[in-house]
């Protein structure tokens, strides 16, 4: 639906806000999560737009981080907020691991794998470099949460999904419970 208002309405201060959608998330084993995505050639509106549509979504789930290839847009753009209050929306285009230090494990979700939480092994410290909204490059270093938070979703870009790092065991009896659910929610 397009909602088209008067330059002059008093509602023009929201029109950013209304025209954000909620986009739909493939599940995993989806194939289209396995796509590898192709780097952003050019940070436009249609890229910023993406970035708002996967920031609404994300927040809605709830989730901390969304890769565009979740919502089946295969391009270099992941959406990250690991603050508690929702307030520090990260958006990295073209995101790219140059260092990686020490390990750590933790306990990993994702919302193309609803209910399931399996610990991985990850990098402890990471330093990242990307675009911003800009179109501007950055870099800064990470660990904790956000180092994790980086790596599982630069890891969707490549085509991967955090359950790839189980067991072959594991992983099947995770098809098998998400088939079910899919089967009950349909
Ligand atoms: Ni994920």
């Amino acid at each position: 639906m397009l909602l088209i208002l008067p330059a002059n309405s008093p509602g023009i201060n929201h029109i950013n806000r209304l025209i954000m959608a909620l986009l739909p998330v493939l599940r995993y084993p989806d194939p289209r999560l396995h796509k590898k995505a192709a780097a952003v050639t050019l940070v436009d509106n249609s890229v910023r737009g993406l970035a708002a549509d996967m920031l609404e979504t994300m927040y809605a789930a709830p989730g901390i981080g969304l890769a565009a290839t979740q919502v089946d847009v295969h391009k270099q753009l992941i959406v990250i907020d690991v603050s508690e209050d929702k307030s520090s929306p990260i958006v990295l285009i073209n995101p790219e691991i140059v260092t990686r230090q020490g390990e750590m494990e933790g306990e990993e979700g994702c919302l193309s794998v609803p209910g399931i939480y399996e610990t991985v092994k990850r990098a402890a410290h990471v330093s990242v470099r990307a675009l911003n909204l800009d179109g501007k490059a950055i870099e800064f270093e990470a660990d904790g949460l956000l180092s994790v938070c980086v790596q599982h979703e630069i890891d969707h870009l490549l085509g991967k999904v955090f359950v790839e790092y189980l067991s072959q065991l594991k992983q099947t009896r995770i098809k098998t419970r998400l088939a079910k659910q899919a089967r009950i929610t349909v």
